[in-house]
């Protein structure tokens, strides 16, 4: 899909990139125009992306270290868009997720985007304009069943979030969103069915949740995170917006 100029010398900052939708996204937004800063721990994955994708900066940074995330946006004036994409599953119900996992999906799911979105909120009210997107979920509103508590939990906190800074800075140019697909064709997806008993039924199960009959690819999500960063959602902001097939229905 021509992407066009939409996000002309915008300056975009994707955690996530190495992966999955950050890193199709970090793609798409180059695609339409941006200049795009991508982050991620995995530095082999973001010297693959680079290779592959212009205008496009690569940054080896682990978002869940406060000190890291301070360094990095010090060497930073302005930011456009930060879209918050990094996060991960962990799985456990209530009585079985471990301590571990509880800590380490609010320190990505949650505790990330607080650090990030803070560092960014400087430039962007110098600028008087900015927006920041939040990778939330489908479940953030429905809760996490088979298993997902510590992933539902965390995820209905980004929206929270998004809500909170929509509202403290709208006046001030800068708006918030967040993105709630249900599931996405994502070599992380891919990973996890394949580490199920029944890999083809559990394919099958998960592209049924969607009444459409399959999952979302990357590049669906991406193009509503290029539209959130453009200027055209410029009358959105606080919005949880739902991308699932028609799960919720
Ligand atoms: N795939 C889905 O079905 C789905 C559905 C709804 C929401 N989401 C959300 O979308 C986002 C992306 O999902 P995905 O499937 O593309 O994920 P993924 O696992 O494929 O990619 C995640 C990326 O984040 C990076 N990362 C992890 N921890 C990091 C850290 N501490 N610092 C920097 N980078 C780090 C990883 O290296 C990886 O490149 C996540 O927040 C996920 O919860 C995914």
């Amino acid at each position: 899909m021509v992407r066009m100029q939409r996000l002309k010398n915008k300056v975009c900052i994707v955690t996530g990139a190495a992966a999955g939708i950050g890193r199709q996204t970090a793609t798409a937004f180059a695609e339409a125009g941006a200049l795009v800063i991508a982050v991620d721990r995995d530095g082999e994955g973001l010297v693959s992306l680079a290779a592959s994708v212009n205008e496009l900066k690569p940054v080896v940074l682990d978002i869940t270290n406060a000190a890291d995330v301070g360094d990095f946006f010090a060497g930073i004036d302005t930011v456009d868009t930060l879209f918050n994409c990094a996060g991960m599953v962990s799985v456990g119900s209530l009585e079985t997720c471990s301590e571990e996992d509880w800590e380490r999906s609010v320190s990505l799911n949650m505790t990330s985007i607080f650090h990030m979105s803070r560092a960014a909120i400087g430039p962007m009210l110098k600028a008087g304009a900015g927006s920041i997107i939040n990778m939330a979920s489908v479940i953030s509103s429905i809760g996490g069943a088979n298993d997902r508590f510590a992933y539902g939990a965390t995820k209905a906190a980004v929206i929270g979030m998004t809500k909170s800074i929509a509202k403290d800075y709208a006046s001030r140019g800068i708006r918030c969103n967040a993105i709630c697909p249900s599931a996405v064709e994502t070599p992380s997806m891919t990973a996890r069915i394949e580490a199920m008993d029944d890999p083809d039924t559990a394919r099958s199960m998960f592209a049924e949740r969607q009444p459409v009959g399959r999952m979302a690819t990357p590049n669906e999500i991406a193009d509503l995170a290029v539209y959130l960063a453009s200027d055209e959602s410029r009358f959105m902001t606080g919005s949880a917006i739902v991308i699932d097939g028609g799960a919720k229905l």
